[in-house]
């Protein structure tokens, strides 16, 4: 398992900074503008490669530019990669680096909420292909991960609560005290972050994916309880790529779906069910789309990459903390939670 360090001590960073031979940082543009000014004086001559910000830059083309500044750089297998950003930085600054001569050490400092609760913790990398959400990708650990949760400070609200998503996706699979404990919090999560709430719910969620990972790295069984949400979730974010929804808005969408799909299959009960979506609307509004696009993003759930035989995997729940592992599923479930889902706007 990697080593995660955790801290709001900016001399903590620093220290640990200061072990580390840097070869090349990866950043995007606002992780250069608003965190890496932080970390770097001017006057030291790291080599940093900067891409675009967002879900695009998950791409092949991104990728083969990252592999041309490697070799720009002279970067060789004893060569150290930072990965500096939110998922997308370090998902594909990962992939890159674990891929490249056969695999480089790397090292992901997540600025963003999702990088730090869910992201950059637990060897996943990768990149998307065809519009299709992480289609090729490696597992492979970063040597450490280090947590400095005060760069959440100008990380806008709506990539706040992006990452939000996340950690109630944590508490419904894997502790339902956590997951009231989120759900008591206020709307304005800015608010809680100021008081200093969030760095022991980060702690929390570190904790639970560590855990999980820990059992089962490759994803072979028990790691998949982390999909929930995300086989619905996935589908939505690939239709609505263009109106660049973050990646939580759609898993805490998915994970309505998904509970919803539960309940109608009779595995889960109308109380529990009715705890998630409160809390989940609470947070979230509904996304909207026609009723007309509701088969489009269902038949997307056919191409998701967790499915095997052609039949849709996903993660339904039994209650909280009982995750329902690799659950068939068929798409007119998925039609009918997105009908349903919709029916929540109005
Ligand atoms: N590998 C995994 O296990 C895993 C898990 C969850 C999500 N993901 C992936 O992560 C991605 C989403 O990650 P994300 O939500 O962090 O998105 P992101 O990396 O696109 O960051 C969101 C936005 O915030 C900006 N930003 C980042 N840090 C900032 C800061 N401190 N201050 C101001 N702005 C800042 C970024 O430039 C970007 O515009 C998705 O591609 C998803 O598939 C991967
Ligand atoms: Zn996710």
């Amino acid at each position: 398992m990697e080593e995660i360090i955790i801290t709001d001590k900016f001399k903590k960073l620093k220290n640990e900074l200061d072990k580390i031979s840097i070869s090349l940082i990866i950043c995007d543009k606002n992780t250069y503008k608003y965190c890496f000014p932080l970390l770097f004086s001017s006057s030291k001559k790291i080599p940093v490669y900067v891409i675009n910000g967002g879900e695009k830059s998950k791409s092949i083309k991104v990728l083969t530019d990252i592999y041309k500044i490697f070799i720009l750089n002279n970067i060789s297998r004893n060569s150290i990669i930072i990965n500096l950003g939110g998922g997308v930085v370090t998902d594909i600054g990962g992939f890159a680096a674990s891929t490249f001569k056969r695999g480089l050490n790397y090292i992901n400092i997540p600025t963003t909420l999702i990088g730090m609760t869910d992201a950059a913790i637990g060897g996943k990398t990768g990149i998307n292909f065809n519009n299709l959400k992480n289609y090729i990708g490696t597992f492979c650990m970063p040597q450490k991960t280090i947590i400095y949760t005060d760069f959440l400070e100008t990380l806008p609200e709506k990539q706040l609560k992006s990452g939000f998503a996340e950690m109630i996706k944590h508490g419904i699979i894997y502790d339902k005290n956590y997951f009231l404990e989120l759900a008591n919090l206020k709307t304005n999560l800015q608010n809680d972050l100021s008081e200093n709430k969030f760095y022991k719910h980060i702690k929390s969620s570190v904790n639970i994916k560590s855990e999980i990972v820990k059992v089962d790295f490759k994803e072979e069984n028990f790691r998949k309880i982390l999909n929930f949400g995300h086989t619905v979730g996935h589908a939505i974010e690939s239709y609505l790529i263009k109106r660049n929804i973050p990646h939580g808005y759609c898993v805490a969408a998915g994970m309505i779906c998904e509970s919803y799909i539960s309940l109608k299959k009779g595995l889960l009960e109308e109380n529990t069910y009715y705890l998630i979506e409160k809390t989940i609307l609470k947070f979230f509004n509904p996304l909207k789309f026609e009723v007309e696009q509701i088969n489009d993003i269902a038949k997307l759930t056919l191409k998701d990459k967790k499915n095997e035989n052609l039949e849709i995997n996903c993660v339904l729940l039994s209650d909280f903390e009982k995750p329902v592992l690799s659950e068939q599923i068929s798409i007119d479930n998925i039609i009918e939670s997105l009908k349903y889902y919709t029916s929540l706007c109005r």
